[in-house]
């Protein structure tokens, strides 16, 4: 996809694109960088050597059933969110990292608005993903979405399926959240608009 200008809720301006092989060591460091506990609420565990590996799955965008996205702010990647398709080709799993000093801003959100796009575009129609029950943040972002929703309740984790049709519920959502984007103050020196994306 092409570079997409995006506005966080604290009125910072971001881009949302695909990541491409050049992306490894961000998208690494993203990875490395990341709390016990949540590698924990993103992998169930993970070691350095699977940090790498998962890099260059992520970077590469050869394949056609997967695809990632990365949020930079100030050419910085600050979060990542991918898919894989399923053995049945409506079906694609996802999962989600935001860097941690950026959380709480719309990140995540705004990063499913784009893959939802990009899935929706090479016939995905609903995404899975494995939730911890305890990982309530994920879980809140999945349901904030507008999309509908259904979640199975066994523990310790949640499957949750979210379907791609874009109902109105949804479109409004989104309406919704870009108008209150829109209306954060930007801080102080943000770039607001006048930066392009150096990535
Ligand atoms: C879960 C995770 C991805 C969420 O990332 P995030 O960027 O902080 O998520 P968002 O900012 O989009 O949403 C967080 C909150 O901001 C709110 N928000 C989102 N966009 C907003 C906007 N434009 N304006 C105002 N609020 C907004 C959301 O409603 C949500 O509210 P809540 O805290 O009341 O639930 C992040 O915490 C993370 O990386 N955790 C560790 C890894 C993990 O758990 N991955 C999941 C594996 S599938």
């Amino acid at each position: 996809m092409k570079a997409a200008r995006v506005r966080l809720s604290d009125g910072e301006v971001a881009w949302v694109r695909g990541l491409h092989p050049a992306d490894v060591p961000a998208v690494r460091a993203l990875h490395v960088h990341l709390s016990d506990r949540d590698r924990y609420y993103r992998f169930f565990g993970l070691g350095p050597a699977g940090a790498a590996k998962l890099a260059a799955h992520l970077s590469d965008d050869s394949g056609t059933g997967h695809g990632a996205l990365g949020c930079f702010l100030h050419d910085r990647l600050v979060g990542v969110a991918q898919y894989e398709v399923l053995e049945d080709p409506d079906e694609a799993e996802i999962a989600l990292v935001v860097d941690a000093p950026t959380r709480a801003h719309g990140v995540a959100t705004l990063l499913l608005e784009h893959l939802i796009d990009v899935a929706g575009q090479k016939g995905v129609r609903r995404f899975v993903a494995d939730v911890l029950a305890e990982n309530s943040k994920m879980l809140g972002v999945f349901a904030a979405l507008g999309l509908p929703i259904r979640t199975s309740a066994s523990s310790p984790e949640r499957h949750v399926i979210l379907s791609l049709d874009p109902t109105r519920d949804y479109r409004d959502a989104v309406a919704r959240r870009a108008a209150a984007a829109a209306a954060a103050p930007p801080w102080p020196g943000s770039a607001d608009g006048s930066a392009g994306c150096g990535c």
